[in-house]
């Protein structure tokens, strides 16, 4: 086996209304470098990761082995070193960073020679919704549903943005922030929630963000839900908006928060909320277009 590296950058699910669907590639990265060896060797360079260096609890690696499973393959032992910007339990895809690692890892040692379709079927079987998986897997903004014929996609071009985030210290189980949601949803809600997921992406597509901005921040599928358990959630938003950001909404099942603001704008908004937010991390990202990237090394 050819020494390779996969990298998989991190996603925020949602952007507002688009519930379970749109889902944005962000910067911060999951790096895996593997190569052939007589015996396992995990090494994990980060806090991000959990603490599992024991390859038969190790999420990565449970993936790759049960992917590679269902092409009639045992996945060989490797030393494999780990390294992840994502923060986990805070909203930015480090689980679906995770599950697209896993595939990629069995698609290459194992030489699957797995289709796009075919990995974005199976993460998506994985996580249960395609919102980041999908933008894990192919970078950039992705819509995408799934339907009784297939998981069906569009990677729409996003206007220039400048992206923050407000990370804070304390994480939140996406399945808590799941049981916060109503299980049925009256069909007048469900027209205007959907009505303003709509406008949003004709928004997004027509390149106006104010309109984008006003749209993110009236949904009505999980955000009034959430918001509760979302620390300074009301004080963020109004914030940011007055400090000139387009919208901001919740990074996936939160706690993360998210504001799109007008290009150059994003590093004052930055400053201002590091003093008023002292205890988070706040940081200004950029939209990753290259998805994961498989590189060859040596
Ligand atoms: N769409 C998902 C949710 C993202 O909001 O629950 C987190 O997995």
């Amino acid at each position: 086996m050819t020494p390779f590296r996969i990298r998989v950058p991190a996603s925020s699910a949602n952007v507002g209304p688009g519930f379970d669907s749109m889902g944005l590639a962000l910067n911060l990265y999951l790096t895996l470098d593997v190569s052939a060896s007589a015996t396992w060797k995990i090494e994990q360079h980060s806090s991000h990761l959990p603490e599992v260096t024991d390859v038969d609890n190790h999420y990565i690696v449970t993936i790759a082995r049960d992917i590679a499973g269902r092409w009639n393959q045992e996945f060989p032992p490797c030393k494999m070193t780990v390294w992840s910007d994502i923060p986990l339990a805070r909203g930015l895809g480090s689980s679906a960073s995770a599950i697209v690692a896993g595939i990629e890892l069995a698609d290459q040692a194992c030489a699957l020679a797995l289709t796009r379709e075919k990995k974005l079927e199976l993460a998506t079987e994985m996580e249960g919704h395609p919102d980041n998986v999908a933008p894990a897997l192919m970078g950039g903004f992705v819509i995408s549903t799934v339907t009784d014929r297939a998981i069906d996609w569009v990677q729409l071009p996003m206007p220039d943005a400048d992206v923050i985030v407000y990370i804070p210290e304390a994480g939140l189980m996406t399945e808590a922030a799941r049981k916060a949601l109503p299980d049925t949803y009256q069909r007048e809600l469900a027209a205007s929630a959907s009505a303003r997921s709509n406008v949003l992406v004709a928004s997004l597509a027509s390149g106006d963000f104010h309109l984008a901005g006003n749209m993110m921040e009236c949904d009505l599928f999980h955000e009034p839900y959430r918001a509760e358990l979302i620390p300074n959630y009301d004080d963020i938003r109004s914030e940011a908006k007055k400090s000139g950001a387009y919208g901001t909404v919740l990074s996936g099942s939160g706690p993360t928060m998210m504001s799109f603001a007008p290009t150059g704008k994003g590093e004052s908004i930055v400053s201002h909320f590091k003093e008023l937010l002292p205890d988070y991390q706040v940081a200004l990202l950029q939209i990753d277009h290259d998805g994961a990237v498989i590189s060859l090394q040596g």
